[in-house]
Parts: structure tokens; sequence; C-alpha cells
């Protein structure tokens, strides 16, 4: 019943994952496998383990069980090819940087930390600020940034590293509507230049129109496939639990777009 698909030649394997916190388990024994080339949500309850997934395979916590593989290597071997926007409410905005300088860590993770920004950085960091709206900003305080512009400022400093691989915790949270529009947009311009965007995501009503392909957390694996295939209500119970209201909506609307849906 459990929709599990294997991939070949995966951009990321997972293997086993466990990661146990105070004798809890955030995510238990997570086996699956990734394609290249899509942009893929992570979905599921909050404290499902979708923030310690994203974790667990930057190497920020130790699996207690398990291992991941990105790009067939240990993390700390392609850790270049691999971009990271952590969750806005994880991250001490009180430090005093520029936003053109927090961007900027986004070069100095390609090119090593010790290195001088050349033109092209320079140029590299403005494109990636225009590209998420915050050109204008280049030289505010990042702590004097709304929520949203402060999460647009992470976007462009993950864009600026110019990765194969992008994980993004929760970008659209917190960011007005159109600006969500503009960042979906550039998600899908970066995956139809062939990069991999993996992203935690909250709202069951946009994620069939957004991902390609969705992994279901909670705390275990629930479900890894395609969307259409992933998103049936059976499954959607199964990570959400069955009395959701929401879930006979979003199954209306799914059936509303005739997505495949299995029937009893
Ligand atoms: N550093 C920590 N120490 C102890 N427990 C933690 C820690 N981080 C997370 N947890 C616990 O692990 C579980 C999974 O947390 P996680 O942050 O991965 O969930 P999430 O799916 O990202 O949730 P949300 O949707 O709220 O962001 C939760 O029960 C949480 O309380
Ligand atoms: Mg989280």
């Amino acid at each position: 019943m459990a929709i599990i698909e294997e991939v070949k030649n995966p951009v990321l394997e997972v293997h086993s994952l466990t990661v146990v916190y105070n004798k809890q388990p955030a995510i238990w024994n997570v086996d699956f496998t990734l394609p290249k080339g899509q942009i893929i949500g992570i979905m599921g309850p909050n404290g499902s383990g979708k923030s310690t997934l994203l974790k667990a395979i930057m190497g920020v916590v130790d699996a207690n069980i398990g291992y991941v593989k990105v790009f067939d290597q240990e993390i700390e071997e392609v850790r270049r090819k691999v971009s990271y926007v952590p969750q806005r409410q994880s991250v001490d905005w009180d430090f005093p940087a520029q936003v053109k300088d927090v961007v900027a860590m986004g070069r100095f993770a390609t090119r090593g930390i010790l290195s001088r920004l050349n033109a092209e950085d320079k140029e590299i960091v403005q494109e990636s600020l225009k590209k998420v709206g915050m050109e204008a900003f280049a030289n505010r305080q990042i702590a004097q940034l709304s929520g949203g512009q402060q999460q647009r400022v992470f976007i462009a400093r993950a864009l600026a590293q110019r990765a194969e691989l992008y994980l993004m915790d929760e970008p659209f949270a917190g960011v007005d509507a159109s600006t969500e529009e503009s960042i979906i947009e550039l998600l899908n311009e970066m995956r139809n230049h062939g990069k991999t965007l993996i992203v935690v995501h909250h709202d069951l009503y946009t994620a069939s129109d957004y991902f390609d392909w969705v992994v279901l957390l909670n705390t275990r694996l629930v479900a890894s496939g395609p969307v259409a295939k992933v998103f049936t209500p059976e499954i959607l119970a199964e990570a959400y639990g069955s009395r959701l209201t929401t879930l006979s909506k979003v199954a209306d609307l799914l059936a509303e777009r005739r997505f495949p849906m299995r029937h009893k």
C-alpha cells in the first residue's frame, strides 16, 4: 500500500536513517532515493522530522543509525555542490552583516573561506539579489529587514553558491503571495537547468502544482514518489491523520484536477 519508488542513479540516497534526540526518535528507519533534476517536496505535520531530515543530510546532526549519500558520495566530499537554506526561525538574525555580505557567503562556500571575491563573484551576488527582488537592499543590515525579506536574502545566498542540489527548509514561510510565486518560478527555472531542489513545504493545496515528487514523513517514511501517485486520500491520511478536515478538501481539489486517485 505504501508508495516508495526507487530511483536509478539517484541524486540522494537515504538508508535506514534514524535520528534520536533525548531518547525520542525524530526520524525512524527512513529509506528513500530521489531523482535528479526535479522539484521535490518534503511534507508532513509539525514535528514529523522534516528539518531533522535536512540537517542529517547536510551532516549538521549525526545519524544514530543509517547513512546518506549525495551524488553517490559522502556529503563532506560534495558540500560545495549542495546548498542549504535553514528554517528561518532557527537562524539568529541579530548578527551584524549587510545583506550583500550574507549573499556573498554563498560565494565563499564555493571558493573557500579565505579567498577574496573577484568581479565575477560580486556580479553573481548582485544577480542573486535581483532574482529575489532584493537588489535595493544590498547595503541594509540583515537585522533591519522584515521576515519575508530575510527569507529572500537567504534564498539569494543559496543561489549565489551556484550549487547542483538545493535543500530549502520552508522557503515560503512568511513570504507574501507574489513573492511565493516569483520564488516558485525561480525554482522551476533552476529545475529546467538540471538542478535538483528539495523543498520543505506545508501547504497541501499548492504542493501538487509545485512539486514533481513528494516525500511524506511522519517520523517514519510514509511515501516517496511522483506527486500524482503519493497524493491519494489514503496516503495523506496516513501522514496527517484522517480527522484533518482539510484532507477531504484536498481530496476534492485533487479530484477536480483529475489526479489519479485510488478508490476502494
Ligand atoms: N535539537 C533538538 N533537541 C531535541 N529535540 C528536537 C531537536 N530538534 C527537533 N527536536 C524534536 O524532533 C522532532 C522533529 O523535529 P523537526 O524540527 O525535525 O520537525 P519538523 O517536521 O521540521 O517540524 P515543523 O513543521 O514544526 O518545522 C520534534 O518532536 C522536535 O521536538
Ligand atoms: Mg521544520
